[in-house]
């Protein structure tokens, strides 16, 4: 849509929140807050997207990086209105009609974002607000209108009258304008009212009272668009976001145990016929394929898990890839840059970082394995450790195609062991181990005969 531009205001500080953070950095399913409205916003295809930042406006920009966005800061944050004014001059050039939202509010869908557009296009206005009707309109701003049921104006709650505050169709926070309209109501905002700020909410009266026709459409569902000031909010609407998400992938043929304690992030995709236990969490940009199996308490983020795999109870598995039909746990932990091959087994408590391990080769039991390259068909033996670190550098090992390695053994990189070779048990290997040997590096075994009788009789503890 190239005459809609949309602007997300977020540069309060979130007072509510009693938070060092910004507000709308707080996490819902692994994202801030402020990805949700963004994403709802990028979904409608706008020419321009402007967010206002205020507090902590570089950790902003760093959380929520793209290239479509244009921030612009509010310094000092004078009102939601003297936000808005402050996006101006990054839509000097545009024409057309500006989408404010908040970015507090991450249930917002960008169907209903879409329906208030078009009503706004229908009925040719020039702007047009998202009110909602609550049982409890507490805390929001009423919309007044006059006998006819002209839209009057917004008045915010600390300043309305004990009769107007019984209104309780309130505004959403959710409005589009026409941009020419928009910049000249918002250079006539004064703050006199309660708070000294310059609302935002205050341009629908000023074009009402021009003559304007100022239109509004109630949402359907009055809890899309909740707005989180609190961190009971937060839990609120981090809740509906994950129901919301559960059952779209309910919906595509994922089995979810306990779809209360499943979160699963927006950005992650889940195949059909994979089964997801109770308190996994899948966050950032993860695909889990078809036919996996997820046990409980598994975390794993910015990954890619191919088909068929199965991965047992809480493994952590981060930026790493897991290619089709492996078995990963229970309780191993898979660090970024871990690649495992087709078929390959990772037993219990195993860690793997920087390491790619060939397919079908089994790493079984508590093992670490760091920046190492394992070939096909390799069996690492129980306790195996690479040692990676010389206390200045990290270097590689390396264990080609069919190799097996003893228990107990430590590799101490730079390193390798040819194909096909074998590492005997409790060896510590410092030299390359050729093709095809056998290398033992441990001492001799020596047996004193008759030792424990010449000691005498064991003492008590
Ligand atoms: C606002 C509306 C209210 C509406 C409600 C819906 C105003 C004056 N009131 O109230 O009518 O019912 O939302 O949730 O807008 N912001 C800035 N800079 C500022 C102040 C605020 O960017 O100087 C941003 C905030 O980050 C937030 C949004 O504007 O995203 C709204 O501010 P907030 O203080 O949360 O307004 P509410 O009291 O919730
Ligand atoms: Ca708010």
């Amino acid at each position: 849509m190239t005459d809609l531009a949309i602007l997300i205001l977020a540069a309060g500080k979130g007072t509510r929140m009693r938070s060092g953070r910004a507000k709308v950095l707080h996490d819902i399913l692994g994202e801030p807050l402020l990805a949700y409205p963004l994403a709802a916003a990028a979904q409608l295809g706008p020419s321009r997207i402007v967010i206002v930042v205020g507090h902590q406006a570089d950790e902003i920009r760093k959380h929520l990086p793209g290239t479509e966005v244009t921030y612009v800061l509010q310094e000092p944050q004078l009102g939601s209105g003297h936000a808005a004014l402050a996006a101006r001059g990054a839509l000097a050039d545009f024409e057309g009609h500006v989408l404010v939202l908040y970015g507090d509010g991450p249930l917002v869908r960008s169907e209903t974002l879409r329906a208030l557009l078009d009503e706004h296009r229908r009925a040719g206005r020039v702007l047009t607000l998202l009110a909602m009707r609550l049982a409890d309109p507490t805390g929001y701003g009423r919309v007044l209108r006059d006998s006819e049921g002209r839209v009057r104006g917004i008045q915010e709650e600390r300043d309305t009258s004990p009769e107007e505050r019984k209104i309780n169709v309130v505004h959403s926070g959710v409005m589009v304008a026409d941009a020419t309209t928009l910049w000249k109501a918002l250079d006539r905002l004064r703050p006199e009212n309660e708070q000294g700020e310059y609302y935002l909410t205050d341009v629908v009266g000023i074009a009402a009272a021009d003559g304007h026709s100022v239109g509004v459409v109630e949402a359907e569902d009055p809890s899309e668009l909740l707005g989180i000031n609190t961190r009971v909010e937060l839990a609120t609407a981090a809740a509906r976001l994950r129901d919301r998400i559960n059952a779209r992938h309910m919906a595509a043929g994922v089995t979810l145990l306990d779809p209360a304690s499943a979160w699963i992030g927006p950005r992650v995709i889940v195949g059909a016929d994979t089964t997801i236990g109770p308190g996994v969490i899948l966050a950032g940009v993860t695909t889990v394929g078809e036919g996996c199996t997820i046990e409980m308490g598994c975390v794993i983020e910015h990954a890619r898990i191919g088909n068929q795999v199965h991965v047992k109870p809480h493994c952590v598995i981060r930026e790493s890839v897991v290619e089709d039909a492996v078995s990963i746990g229970p309780m191993a932990h898979l660090r970024p840059d871990t690649l495992l091959r087709r078929g390959a087994k990772v037993g219990n408590f195993v860690e793997i970082k920087k390491s790619e391990i060939g397919p079908g080769s089994k790493v079984n039991h508590l093992t670490y394995i760091g920046d190492a390259t394992v070939g096909a068909r390799v069996n690492v033996g129980a306790g195996t450790i690479t040692c990676n670190y010389d206390g200045q550098k990290k270097h590689r090992t390396v264990i080609e195609d069919d190799a097996f390695i003893g228990s107990n053994t430590q590799l101490v990189a730079p390193v390798t062991v040819g194909r096909g070779a074998y590492v005997g048990s409790g060896s510590t290997i410092t030299k390359n181990v050729p093709a095809g040997a056998l290398a033992v590096g441990r001492s001799p075994q020596r047996n004193i005969e008759g030792w424990a009788a010449r000691r005498g009789p064991k003492g008590k503890h």
